[in-house]
């Protein structure tokens, strides 16, 4: 009791928050052996939110679960150690056993020179029998969808989970913070700023010319005009490019994502332990442009107990977002379709 105590006054002040709402998390990675997979999980490790991390991968999660195991940090209200488990290819339904959040980041990534759909062929067959077996064991988890293509797998993960009978569409999201990530980094280079007193919402899809980041809504990004505003939201709609040729072929960004990843899931796993207010951008099932036929579509979202609490509009856009909007929706409109029609093929 009193080694409690002591070890509680201790504990660093992000984990002295009150725990009467928090609750048991069950986070599960698939693909937690790869570039984005590694260090993702040592981020989840780190959020006192997660109680038990659970590693899957066809190759390598028991060596990285063993090796994340080692990090000595705690989850509130739990003065135990988190509990963290690998498991190898055979053992999936395992792994997914309980689960409250499954994270995907399984998959091939970018070379040089491909486009996100150039993945399609490749990642579209994992991320549906990945999200089969969610649909066979944790039917009520959240899905956080990082696979490329993006606009298409998370269509293709709510079909699998739709033909079972368990899908919840405010349960399934796509993870476009890093687009967030880029646009606040970038912006915030130009204007001088800290990037977290610069926020932007992109919205759209997260691809090329589906991401639309909304600077006019912010006072840092109104004033960016001309070459400067055009050469920005290039880098912020195609900033994946330069990592990929950075990496010349040893894949796409992989650090930044994780921390993009775990960015999101942290602002989730918040939500689901109570707290209010919590609004992020995120690719999710949205009415907001359904008459259109494009019935997913990333905006902020309010995050809730539940997952998907509120979708909210994406607010008065400038001449130029208007254009940057008309050239997503088509392509965007392809893309989800690619992925509907690869399920119901299936
Ligand atoms: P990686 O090749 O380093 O890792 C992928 C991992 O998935 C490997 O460990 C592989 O063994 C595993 N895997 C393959 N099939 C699997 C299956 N059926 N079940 C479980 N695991 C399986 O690739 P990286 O760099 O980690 O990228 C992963 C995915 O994330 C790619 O599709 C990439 O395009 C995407 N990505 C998404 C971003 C986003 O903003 N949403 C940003 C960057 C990458």
């Amino acid at each position: 009791m009193l080694f409690r105590a002591a070890a509680r006054s201790l504990s660093s002040p992000a984990r002295q928050f009150s725990s009467s709402a928090a609750r048991q998390s069950k986070v599960t990675v698939l693909g937690a052996g790869g570039g984005i997979g590694q260090p993702l999980s040592l981020l989840l490790k780190l959020n006192p939110h997660v109680t038990e991390l659970s590693l899957y991968d066809i190759r390598g999660a028991p060596g990285v679960a063993a090796d994340v195991s080692h990090v000595d940090t705690n989850s509130v209200p739990h003065l135990t150690s988190i509990k963290v488990n690998g498991y190898p290819a055979d053992k999936l339904d395992q792994a997914l056993e309980g689960t409250d959040v499954v994270v995907i980041p399984a998959g091939v990534p970018r070379k040089p020179g491909m486009t996100r759909d150039d993945l399609f062929n490749t990642n579209a067959s994992i991320v549906r029998d990945l999200a089969a077996a969610v649909a066979r064991v944790s039917p009520k988890a959240h899905v956080l969808v990082i696979s490329n293509p993006v606009n298409s797998t998370v269509p293709i993960v709510s079909a699998v989970l739709e033909k079972a009978g368990v899908y919840d569409p405010s349960h399934v999201f796509g993870v476009t913070t890093l687009d967030v990530v880029r646009a606040q980094r970038f912006l915030a280079g130009i204007a001088g700023a800290d990037p977290k007193d610069v926020p932007v919402t992109v919205v759209g899809g997260h691809s090329g010319a589906t991401i639309v980041p909304l600077l006019s809504q912010t006072p840092y990004g109104k004033v960016v005009t001309g070459e400067v505003y055009k050469k920005l939201v290039h880098r912020i709609q195609f900033g994946g490019d330069e990592v990929v040729q950075a990496k010349e072929g040893a894949g796409s960004a992989t650090l930044s994502m994780a921390y993009a990843g775990a960015r999101f899931a942290g602002a989730l796993l918040r939500a689901l332990n109570g707290e209010k207010g919590v609004i992020t951008p995120t690719f999710v099932k949205s009415p907001l442009f359904a008459d259109q036929g494009i019935d997913f579509f990333s905006s902020n979202v309010e995050l809730g107990p539940n997952g998907v609490e509120k979708i909210l509009p994406i607010g008065q856009l400038s001449a130029e977002e208007e254009e940057l909007l008309a050239a997503c929706l088509p392509d965007l409109k392809k893309n989800i379709e690619k992925g509907k029609k690869f399920v119901s093929q299936s």
